[in-house]
C-alpha cells in the first residue's frame, strides 16, 4: 500500500501584534494560557490542556495579521511528501528550518490555492515540561487550569471571495484530507460556507465567504472551554476588563456548540472561546447541509443574533500575510 501523507490537527496559528505585551497580557493572563518561550519578536503559549509547545505564536509587528495556520501532520515523513505533492501539483512552497519557530522542527509553507491564507505544514515539535510552578499535578495536563481556563485551540475561520469557497473546500479535501462535517449551500449557487475538520471535531477549518469578497481574510481563531457555565463566566470577566465583546455568549446551531467572540486588545484580532459541540466518529457521517431558509438557525439557535451586514463589526476580517517568511 501506498504510504498517503496526512494531517492529524490543527497545530497552531500565527498571529502579528502591534502591542505584544497587551496581546500577552490577554491571551496569557486573562485566557489562562501559559507562555512557553519568547525568541526575537515571538512569543509561544499553549493552553492547560496541550503538550505541543505551541497553540499560539505571537509577533511583534506594526501590523495585525494572519502570519499562518499551522497544521500537523501524521507523520514526520509527510512534512517532505507533502513538499512533493505540493511541487508535482503546481503549488510553490518554501522550506522553513528547524528552530525557525522555538521548539518546532523542518515546515513547509505555502499560500492555500483559492483560499489565499498562509498554511504551514510540520510534525516535529517539542512538548516541554512546565516550569515548577505551574506544572499540574494530573498527569493528564500541562499546567495548572488558570485565568478564563481555555484548554486547547479549537479551529480557525477563514474567510475567501464567495466564488472562491468551494473550489478552496475542494482543495483541502483533496489534498489535506479534511472532510466537509456541515455545509451553507446556496441551491443552484455558491458553496458560502463549509466546516471541515481531520479530527472528530465538526471544524478544524472553517472556509467561509468573506461579505467584501476578499480572498485570504481571517475572520477569528477559537479556544475551546470546557462548558457552557465557562463561557458565562468568561463573559462576566470580560465585560469587568473592558474586553471588546463583539457577539455572545449564544449557541450557533452548526456545530452546536456556544460562542462567546472577543477582541485581543493588543491586536484586535477576533477570538472565538467555544464551548460545548458535537463530535463525529461514524467514516459515513453525511454533513449537515444548510440552505437559506434554515441558515438563520445555524448561525445563532440562541442568543443574539450574528449579523451577515459587511459593514457590521462581526463581519470585519484581517488580512493574511503576503510573505511566506
Ligand atoms: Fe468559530
Amino acid at each position: 500500500m501506498t504510504e498517503h501523507p496526512s494531517i492529524s490537527m490543527l497545530g497552531h496559528v500565527t498571529l502579528s501584534t502591534p502591542d505584544i505585551e497587551k496581546s500577552l497580557w490577554f491571551f496569557r493572563d486573562v485566557l489562562g494560557m501559559e507562555e512557553v518561550g519568547r525568541d526575537g519578536k515571538r512569543a509561544y503559549l499553549r493552553a492547560y490542556q496541550e503538550w505541543e509547545h505551541h497553540s499560539l505564536v505571537l509577533v511583534d509587528s506594526n501590523v495585525a495579521e494572519l502570519e499562518q495556520v499551522a497544521l500537523r501532520t501524521s507523520k514526520a515523513e509527510d512534512v517532505e511528501l507533502y513538499a512533493r505533492h505540493l511541487h508535482a501539483n503546481g503549488v510553490e512552497y518554501v522550506e522553513i528550518p528547524k528552530g525557525d519557530k522555538l521548539g518546532q522542527g523542518d515546515a513547509i509553507r505555502f499560500f492555500m490555492p483559492h483560499g489565499g491564507h498562509p498554511i504551514e505544514i510540520f510534525y516535529d515539535i517539542e512538548k516541554p515540561q512546565a516550569p515548577e510552578g505551574l506544572r499540574s499535578r494530573l498527569l493528564n495536563q500541562s499546567s495548572t487550569r488558570r485565568g478564563l481556563g481555555v484548554r486547547r485551540i479549537d479551529h480557525a475561520n477563514l474567510h475567501t471571495a464567495t466564488e472562491e469557497v468551494g473550489a478552496a473546500e475542494e482543495w483541502l479535501v483533496r489534498n489535506l484530507g479534511f472532510k466537509r462535517r456541515e455545509a451553507f449551500q446556496i441551491p443552484d449557487g455558491p458553496l458560502m460556507a463549509s466546516w471541515t475538520s481531520v479530527t472528530p471535531q465538526v471544524h478544524d477549518i472553517a472556509l467561509v465567504a468573506n461579505p467584501e469578497n476578499k480572498v485570504g481574510a481571517f475572520h477569528h481563531v477559537a479556544f475551546n472551554l470546557e462548558n457552557f457555565a465557562d463561557s458565562l463566566t468568561a463573559a462576566d470577566i470580560l465585560r469587568d476588563l473592558n474586553i471588546q465583546i463583539d457577539l455572545g455568549p449564544g449557541k450557533h446551531g452548526i456545530g452546536n456548540a456556544m460562542y462567546l467572540y472577543v477582541r485581543d486588545p493588543g491586536s484586535g484580532h477576533r477570538i472565538e472561546l467555544y464551548a460545548g459541540g458535537y463530535l463525529i466518529f461514524s467514516p459515513d457521517h453525511e454533513p449537515a447541509m444548510w440552505t437559506p431558509e434554515t441558515f438563520g438557525d445555524g448561525l445563532t439557535w440562541y442568543g443574539e443574533p450574528t449579523p451577515l451586514d459587511p459593514s457590521a463589526k462581526f463581519s470585519q476580517t484581517t488580512n493574511s500575510t503576503k510573505k511566506l517568511i
